[in-house]
């Protein structure tokens, strides 16, 4: 296996985990659609035995994405929610759970309505001031679950300060670093422990599959988190693997593309004056502006807007007149989308929940593609106007 741990960001995106395939040449890593493999005798096999707990597909992705991260160990799952679960197994009944008050809906939908059923305390609180997370701590505390930037409302979590305080308090420290991608984020170097990807977002990056990842160095935390896989069955497919595999070669190129565009569309919706409130945590006045240029490479694609005055139908109308930009749940791919959280991605949460956290019924999300941006722009002028 070519080692490219020293390489840079395009290079390891196109050559990590992607060896030749040693039987025939081929430049792309074959789709190895098998549920089993043959033994020569009772247990000799070829380090290959049944397909849910291992895959060679699946392991170049794998090799691939702990590249990108910087991490010594991924294991891909068959979607983003199936590696948070992953890593929420990892606890037992009375250990408690530190994680933001402005969360993906379907994070805190688990968090709620699944873990806590199982004597798991979660305490949602707002992680931008990282000494908030001190109160808390106590001698259940296991986990700190961080997302940054947060969804919707794209605020920055100092991954560096949370780490501080998990490691003087043994506590696992996971990122959600979905909304940045690992091009413009790595929560590894800034002393995570677990780093979660929807993979069904910018690593896909062409809204074609779902699918989780986790990366991770320590390597007992990668054989407790591989057990989790192993036996409870939230693997990936192999075709899957294959496409974002492809997807991933171009992650830099789309990367840049969409934060170029986000800079621009970001800049052109600040003075609209249909505009009550931007989030983007590229403007300097963004309250964790500074957090976001040390620990990001660049802004994102990703910004949310509060429309001033509108009702939820004057809302409504707006996100559905759209041309170029789709309404649709999800994000990080190739096509611009918009999405109304308080019914599409953020409905589970209560409302007294989603108004604390600012997730207004005249909020909509833009995930900004890398089409041409003076089509997005004027897309943009004609839905708002
Ligand atoms: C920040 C964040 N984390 C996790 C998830 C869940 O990932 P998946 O949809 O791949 O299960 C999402 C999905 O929207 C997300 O936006």
């Amino acid at each position: 296996m070519a080692d490219f741990s020293n390489h840079k960001f395009g290079t390891k995106a196109i050559h990590a985990g992607a060896d030749p395939d040693p039987s025939t040449g081929a430049i792309m890593t074959p789709i190895f659609q098998t549920s089993t493999y043959v033994q020569e005798s009772p247990g000799t096999n070829k380090g290959y035995g049944y397909a849910r707990g291992k895959n060679p597909t699946r392991e170049a992705l794998q090799k691939n994405i702990a590249a990108l991260e910087n991490g010594k160990h991924c294991i891909c799952f068959s979607s983003g929610m199936g590696a948070t679960d992953a890593v929420m197994k990892l606890l037992r009944p009375g250990d408690e759970v530190i994680t933001g008050d402005d969360l993906y809906g379907g994070s805190y939908r688990m968090f709620t309505k699944i873990f806590e059923n199982y004597g798991i305390k979660f305490h949602f609180i707002n992680l931008t001031n990282a000494d908030n997370i001190k109160q808390y701590v106590n001698a259940n505390t296991k986990l700190i679950w961080a997302e940054t930037p947060t969804n919707p409302t794209m605020q920055i979590i100092d991954i560096e300060a949370c780490s501080k305080i998990a490691k003087a308090n043994n506590i696992i420290l996971a990122v959600d670093n979905t909304f940045a991608s690992p091009y413009l984020q790595n929560p590894l170097a800034l002393g995570a422990d677990i780093v979660m990807h929807s993979v069904t977002k910018y690593l896909g990056g062409h809204s074609d599959v779902v699918m989780g990842a986790l990366v991770m160095n320590d390597p007992k935390l990668h054989e407790q988190l591989y057990f989790i896989l192993n036996s409870c069955g939230a693997n990936p497919g192999p075709m899957d693997s294959f496409l974002v595999m492809r997807g991933i070669k171009t992650l830099h190129l789309r990367m840049e593309r969409h934060c170029y565009n986000g800079r621009k569309i970001a800049e052109f919706l600040k003075t609209h004056p249909r505009i009550e409130k931007i989030y983007w945590p590229g403007f300097t006045d963004h309250p964790n502006h500074d957090i976001a240029k040390k620990q990001m490479r660049d802004f994102g694609g990703m910004i949310s807007i509060v429309l001033k005055g509108a009702s939820l139908g004057d809302t409504f109308k707006i996100a559905s007149s759209f041309k170029v930009f789709s309404l649709a749940e999800s994000l990080g791919g190739v096509e611009s989308l918009i999405n109304h959280p308080v019914t599409m991605t953020h409905a589970s949460i209560p409302k007294a929940e989603r108004d604390k956290a600012g997730v207004v019924d005249n909020l909509l999300r833009l995930s900004v593609g890398v089409e041409d941006v003076e089509d997005l722009i004027e897309d943009l002028k004609q839905a708002l106007a």
